[in-house]
């Protein structure tokens, strides 16, 4: 099972993004929940970020992108304000292991 990241690299209400096979990953916490996107906006299908590891809005409520503002909920990834309302980043099923580990799920 492939490893994405330590649950300790990434603080509650923030996001990172990490490389993997399966391409650029945010994983991100909320409530002690992790849940992990594809860095890829439905937008435009760009990355979000213009500045390494910027994900959050300025109130670390939604993920968002830089390019035109789009707010993304933490815990399903759907778009609910700006040009690509109603869509959402892909999710990516994960698994957090008892030593912090976040895994792909199999
Ligand atoms: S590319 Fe993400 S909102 Fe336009």
């Amino acid at each position: 099972m492939e490893m994405i990241c330590k649950t300790e690299q990434v603080d509650e209400r923030d996001a990172r993004s990490f490389d993997t096979p399966k391409g650029e990953v945010i994983v991100t916490q909320r409530d002690g929940m992790f849940y992990a996107y594809l860095n890829h906006c439905p937008h435009l299908g760009v990355s979000l970020e213009f500045q390494e590891n910027q994900f959050m809005d300025m109130d670390r409520e939604f993920l968002i992108c830089a390019n035109h503002g789009a707010l993304f909920q933490v815990e399903d990834g759907l778009c609910v304000f700006g040009p690509c309302k109603g869509q959402a980043l892909t999710k990516i099923d994960i698994e957090v292991h008892s030593d912090g580990g976040v895994f792909f799920r199999a």
